[in-house]
């Protein structure tokens, strides 16, 4: 019954999705909704925070007198715990779902450590980093939320469990765009209350969330050479 569904809508099973973008961009809001939009919709799924352990180094900085993790490990101590991290949450992110068969929502990915590598300046340990994180196979679409920098900053603001500075937030922005796998992303515009952003994402999963309307003209820009703007994009092409 399951499986003629699928072949019905001529999709393959949806096993993973990925939300990635700049600090503030609303990943975590939307991996949550999106989740429990698709387990309604019969496509259970989880939310996997695939946490780099930034924020609780901070934390730990803080409580040793220093200002910020980066004073307290290093800039490249700081992208070697990340990277180290990141990986661990995602391995374990994608056993949980191969064991249970649940959708994987993944709130970062692969592509989130790269940029994070670029926009603090350690490019030379980008190659090393793609090396532990090829055995991760590609998840069959990532957003990539983008968002304005200053609404980031003040959406961070608001939250007020951290800070992050402009020129932070503007380089990240930057290293997404500058990403080799940019043309992979579907790339949606995440300015909007977290309701239309919400619509713009699952718009572009009609095939596994029937019944939502259509893309809402300039409500999500797939990028040149990328997925087409109806309904879910292939798998990524990455070994
Ligand atoms: N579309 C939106 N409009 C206004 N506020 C939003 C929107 N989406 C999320 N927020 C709020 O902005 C803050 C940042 O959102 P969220 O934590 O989802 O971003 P994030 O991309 O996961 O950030 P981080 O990378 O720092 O974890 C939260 O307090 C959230 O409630
Ligand atoms: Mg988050």
């Amino acid at each position: 019954m399951a499986r003629s569904l699928w072949v019905r809508r001529g999709r393959a099973r949806l096993r993973a999705v990925a939300l990635i973008g700049i600090d503030g961009s609303g990943k975590t809001t939307q991996a949550h909704r999106l989740a429990e939009a698709l387990t309604a919709a019969g496509q259970p799924a989880t939310y996997h925070r695939n946490a780099g352990g930034r924020r609780w180094l901070g934390r730990l900085a803080h409580r040793l007198g220093r200002p910020d993790a980066q004073r307290l490990v290093g800039r490249d101590g700081l992208l070697a715990v990340e990277s180290v991290l990141r990986w661990l949450a995602i391995a374990l992110a994608l056993l949980t779902c191969l064991v249970t068969g649940r959708t994987a929502v993944m709130d970062r990915y692969a592509a989130c450590q790269y940029a994070s590598i670029r926009a603090h300046g350690g490019q030379r340990w980008e190659r090393l980093a793609r090396v532990g994180y090829r055995v991760f196979p590609a998840p069959q679409v990532t957003f990539l939320l983008t968002v304005d920098p200053a609404e980031a900053y003040r959406r961070i603001e608001r939250r007020g469990t951290d800070h992050e500075s402009m020129r932070w937030l503007t380089a990240a922005a930057t290293a997404y765009r500058a990403l080799p796998e940019y043309g992979s992303f579907i790339v949606v515009d995440a300015n909007g209350t977290p309701e239309e952003v919400s619509r713009r994402i699952r718009a572009h999963l009609t095939g596994w969330l029937p019944g939502d309307p259509p893309v809402p003209p300039g409500g999500a820009r797939p990028p040149s050479g990328g997925a087409g703007r109806d309904g879910p994009v292939p798998a990524q092409a990455r070994p």
